[in-house]
């Protein structure tokens, strides 16, 4: 039997049991009864008030663990039950379907998701569907010889992905996609896939904590005309996420995106005098912070006469809580941007991602929240 009848966003979590997706599933069931705890946590009433994007979600997932939200939720404490227990029949609601298994082909996970998206869709024929992948970051397979979407689906290495089932199933059902995990799923098959289907990509790796300052301050610096002479982070966090990047290889994708950006923002390498790099990030598991994440930054920098100085930046956040608002505020941008037939890889959403998708994405963070305001005015241009 379909549900009653409401303009809402049909939010489908990929990887729905974890530190972000239970957290998002919490917010999101919060906000239909006390939207002041969530909805001023947002970016999208700032940055883009007149968005054509409900403010209401439905939320729905997989997962390979089949424990209950509200147990998993109990359990990780990000949360605290004071604030969600009003609302645990409606958290307790919301459907968490069993993942594909992980060893069957890729082809095979692909329909396997997209009947349950079907079945998903016909219980809520009126709400605007959003996949966000939230699956644990994963070593990077080689799918480079994959031009096409059938090289992909027969490609050996592809099932290795498992967000490729999920992110292709999603695509077929002319569902938007976005990819806040590090891992690299918009190859050129899905790229073209996402274009030719009319339906928007958004990604990749989200800029929730060290990262996001790290623009802000780099940003800042140059357009002091201070140069940076070396960066150190270090971030310590203790929940699933930093247990798995605690495998080199799953974390190699995330540092990375993490590094990357410096330089293109600054306009120079930050290195030493022999070309060493002396941008330096690095990611440690220490379980008892758990999702209290601690990110440090030692920036050393030189300004008149090539004299030193230095600054410290301490964050103590809260990785999840940073996290899912943004899956929130992502999810309105899928439906306004789908709505205004934006297609393919969005590289305006630069602001959320630490590897913004598509051709030249914005940099500093002036040019970021431009490009905000810039999408934000075609979506409203071209509002149905
Ligand atoms: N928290 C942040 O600030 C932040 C920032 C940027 C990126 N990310 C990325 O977001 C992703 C999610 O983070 P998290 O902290 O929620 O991770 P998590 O490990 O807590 O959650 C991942 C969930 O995915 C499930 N899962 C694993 N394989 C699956 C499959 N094949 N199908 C369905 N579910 C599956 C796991 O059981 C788990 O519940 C990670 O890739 C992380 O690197 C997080």
């Amino acid at each position: 039997m379909p549900e009653r009848n409401q303009t809402r966003i049909l939010l489908l979590v990929a990887g729905l049991g974890g530190a972000i997706g239970t957290t998002v599933a919490a917010a999101a069931t919060l906000m239909q009864v006390r939207p002041e705890q969530v909805a001023p946590y947002l970016t999208t009433p700032v940055c883009a008030p007149d968005l054509p994007a409900p403010m209401a979600f439905q939320v729905a997932g997989w997962d390979t663990q089949p424990r209950p939200l509200v147990e998993a939720l109990a359990k990780s404490a990000i949360v605290p039950g004071g604030i969600w227990r009003e609302v645990r029949s409606g958290i307790e609601a919301v459907p968490l379907l069993s993942a594909p298994p992980v060893g069957a082909p890729l082809k095979v996970r692909v329909e396997t998701l997209l009947t349950d998206i079907e079945e998903l869709r016909r219980r809520w024929p009126h709400h605007r569907p959003v996949l966000a992948n939230l699956l644990p970051a994963a070593v990077d397979p080689d799918l480079t010889a994959c031009t096409t979407l059938e090289a992909l689906l027969a490609h050996p290495d592809a099932g290795t992905l498992p967000d490729l089932a999920y992110v292709l199933a999603a695509l077929k059902a002319g569902i938007p996609v976005i990819n806040f995990t590090p891992n690299r799923v918009e190859i050129p098959p899905v790229a073209a896939m996402a274009a030719a289907a009319g339906v928007p990509l958004l990604g990749r790796d989200g800029k929730t904590g060290q990262t996001y300052f790290k623009v802000v301050l780099a940003s800042a610096l140059k357009a002091r005309g201070l140069r940076v002479d070396g960066w150190y982070s270090l971030n310590i966090l203790g929940n699933a996420d930093g247990a798995n990047l605690d495998d080199p290889g799953r974390a190699a994708g995330k540092l990375a995106n993490k590094t990357r950006l410096l330089d293109e923002i600054l306009g120079y390498p930050v290195a030493d005098a022999q070309g060493r790099s002396t941008h330096k990030v690095r990611i440690d598991y220490y379980p008892p912070r758990g999702d209290a994440k601690e990110a440090w930054d030692a920036i050393d920098f030189s300004g008149l006469f090539d004299l030193p100085m230095s600054l410290r930046l301490d964050l103590q956040g809260r990785d999840s809580i940073l996290a899912a608002p943004l899956v929130l505020d992502l999810a309105r941008w899928s439906v306004a941007l789908m709505q205004s037939g934006i297609a393919g890889p969005v590289s305006d959403l630069g602001f959320y991602f630490k590897k913004p998708v598509g051709d030249d994405p914005p940099i500093t963070f002036a040019q970021q929240l431009a490009a905000l305001d810039r999408l934000a005015e075609r979506c409203r241009r071209s509002r149905p």
